[in-house]
């Protein structure tokens, strides 16, 4: 069967899946029948789910778990996490009981600035451009009042637009850079919506202007940025490096001494601080997709930031000063508790009233945290024990599952690696031994 398409689109649910399991399944009984596995016995839940996106067929899971005893603030908090990776969720519980005992987890916003550019081509003279945008500025302001008017008495709005010349990259490229305040919302598609009036504005009134005509400003595009180094959060930990004293193996101080020489690495070696700074996207990306938040915007921003400096390098760092041992984590964050998925998604709801129905700042520095929490967990691992033996031991029910342990087996099996080391191939040929 062909395997192109036309129209697909406006194909029924079930005309889409039988096209897709005839031609590319050899069984397709069995591929239909996975599919319908995952649907939602709910028709109105399933309904919900097919209308997010185009073309839904099924729901693809993952496992939300939660990490409890997180002390941010002096506030307790029990952290919703949707994550596929088996240690996880297991990590952060385990660094948020280590903090409770020593204090907790401090936080703050530092900023919440959000960035959008219309970019556009000019031909002509920068200073009548520059004249130009001057008279222009205030129209480009009241012409967006339909649309920002309920965000200004959210205590939002646009902070302020500029015109930047960029002609020293690019030849005749110009923007306008304007700033905003969401305040609870993401807002993206406010952002958005501005920047799109302020393209149409800035183009029809040149002729309003001396001699300019619209034909002089040709308009490439208008889209928030989600680079976001003024919307910063940071959170921090800290305790005598004496309480640094819970793995009986190692000594507090060589322990700081040794996480200390970890960030260090981090912060000057790219390889490394790649690796690091996915371990901290580990726990934040968990709490921004169980709190319905675009997690690539997050991921793109973080990274660049990441990069600021010229070099890639680490996003948490750590001192020891006068027998205090510190560490804590700076990182751009645009997220948003209301709007979006967080009214429609019933499991994102139930994240945000889980964590007391937060506002965008206090989750700003929810998030934070709970990306400092796994780099420390993850710091703490690599630096004694090694990262596998956790892993492993995680891992061990995933090859359990894989092998169709039932539930005695994996008992037992849970039981024998107590004492001994986790390998795949150790698993293997310790279920083939029970069997026999
Ligand atoms: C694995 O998902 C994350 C780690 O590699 C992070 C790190 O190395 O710091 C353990």
């Amino acid at each position: 069967m062909a395997k192109y398409v036309s129209g697909f689109s406006k194909l029924s649910k079930s005309d889409k899946i039988n096209w897709i399991v005839n031609t590319y399944f050899s069984n397709s009984k069995d591929a239909k029948s996975i599919l319908k596995q995952y649907w939602n016995t709910n028709d109105k839940l399933q309904s919900l789910h097919d209308e997010f996106i185009e073309n839904t067929i099924t729901n693809y899971y993952l496992p939300l778990g939660v990490a409890p005893n997180f002390l941010i603030n002096g506030k307790h908090y029990t952290i919703p996490m949707a994550i596929e990776e088996s240690s996880v969720v297991a990590a952060a519980s385990k660094a948020a009981k280590f903090w409770l005992d020593r204090g907790g987890f401090k936080a703050e916003v530092i900023s919440t600035t959000k960035i959008g550019q219309v970019h556009f081509i000019y031909k002509g003279d920068v200073e009548q451009l520059k004249s130009y945008f001057k008279y222009i500025k205030p129209q480009l302001l009241s012409d967006t009042n339909s649309i920002t008017k309920n965000m200004e008495k959210r205590g939002g709005g646009i902070l302020d637009i500029e015109l930047i010349d960029k002609t020293d990259l690019l030849d005749n490229y110009y923007q306008l850079h304007a700033s905003f305040e969401t305040q609870d919302a993401m807002g993206a598609n406010f952002i958005n919506s501005c920047l799109e009036q302020f393209a149409k504005t800035f183009k029809n009134n040149t002729q309003s202007f001396e001699n300019l005509s619209p034909s002089d400003i040709e308009i490439v595009m208008s889209i928030l940025s989600n680079y976001v180094p003024n919307c910063l959060v940071r959170a921090e930990v800290s305790c005598k490096v004496s309480e640094l004293n819970e793995d009986k193996s190692i000594a507090p101080e060589a322990f700081a001494n040794k996480f200390l020489q970890a960030v260090k690495i981090a912060e000057v070696e790219p390889y490394r601080a790649v690796t690091h700074n996915k371990g901290i996207m580990n726990g934040i990306d968990a709490v921004v997709l169980a709190t319905g938040n675009d997690f690539r915007a997050i991921e793109a921003g973080v990274h660049a930031y990441a990069s600021r400096k010229g070099s890639y390098g680490s996003l948490t760092h750590a001192s020891v000063e006068d027998g205090i041992f510190k560490f804590w984590l700076e990182i751009p964050l645009a997220l948003g508790t209301v709007g979006g998925l967080t009214n429609l998604h019933p499991l994102v709801k139930l994240s945000l009233e889980l964590l007391g129905k937060p506002n965008a700042k206090e989750l700003m520095q929810i998030v934070a945290v709970a990306g400092l929490a796994q780099n420390f967990a993850a710091l703490r691992s690599l630096t004694t024990t090694g990262i596998q033996q956790g892993h492993m031991k995680m891992h061990l029910m995933n090859i359990l599952n894989q092998y169709n342990a039932n539930n005695e087996e994996k008992k037992a099996l849970v039981e024998h690696f107590k004492t001994h080391v986790v390998t795949h191939n150790a698993v293997v040929e310790a279920i083939e031994k029970l069997r026999q």
